[in-house]
């Protein structure tokens, strides 16, 4: 499978000190940012949107920024997100009516291009759009909040995908940490999202290191 890469997840960290945890974050050994937008409509709750990404690019030029965008209508944000400076716009599939047209309205803007899927939706769906991908985003919890409890029957959802597409990047996103890494390795996830066991951690470099460690052995 490709390269494991950890994107810790800043939804839990001081949010009117956001750029100090970002940047404590790619210190920490972070390889990419996930950063989740939410809209109040996708998601009962709200985050912040492409202004906010366009402040935080120039204090961490180096880090590639996925969105994970928890939004209605994933179309109007496409152009705005990247000129902000997104690396990879992450939609859901329950919020288009035309992904193959979004993915390449992504790509166009010169951004990599995710496609994500919510617990209950089932895997199938995203198979005809893998092609006009670069990355497969498993939900491990429903999306709206961080620290909720990792639902391990997703697994069965990335192992479908890794054996169905071995060069794909598969992420996971919800409860990841420590005790839940395992089960996400084994399915054969390489892109792994880690929230409020990160952020909150006493020592996050530690917390990084021993995931991404836990994913390739
Ligand atoms: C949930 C978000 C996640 C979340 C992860 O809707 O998409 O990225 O912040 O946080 P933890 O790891 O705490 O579940
Ligand atoms: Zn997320």
């Amino acid at each position: 499978k490709p390269t494991c890469k950890i994107g810790p997840s800043i939804l839990n960290a001081d949010l009117s000190n956001l750029q100090e945890s970002c940047i404590k974050m790619m210190d920490s050994g972070a390889d990419y940012l996930h950063l989740d937008v939410m809209d109040g409509h996708f998601v009962p709750n709200l985050t912040f949107g492409h202004p906010f990404v366009k402040c935080l690019r120039p204090k961490v030029p180096e880090a590639f920024f996925d969105m994970h965008m928890m939004v209605s209508d994933p179309e109007k944000w496409v152009e705005p997100m990247a000129d902000a400076g997104a690396n990879q716009y992450t939609f859901h599939i329950e919020a288009t009516e035309n992904a193959k047209a979004l993915a390449r309205q992504i790509r166009e803007a010169g951004m990599k291009v995710g496609i994500g899927i919510k617990p209950g939706t089932p895997v199938d769906v995203v198979v005809p759009y893998a092609d006009e991908a670069d990355m497969i985003l498993v939900m491990t919890v429903e999306p709206g909040f961080g620290g909720q409890k990792f639902m391990g029957d997703m697994m069965s959802k990335v192992k479908f995908l890794r054996e169905k597409f071995p060069d794909m990047d598969i992420e996971v996103d919800g409860g990841i940490g420590p005790n839940t890494i395992d089960a996400c390795a084994e399915a054969g996830a390489n892109m792994i999202v880690s929230g409020s066991a990160v952020v909150n951690a006493e020592n996050p470099e530690a917390v990084i290191s021993l995931l991404r460690g836990r994913v390739q052995n």
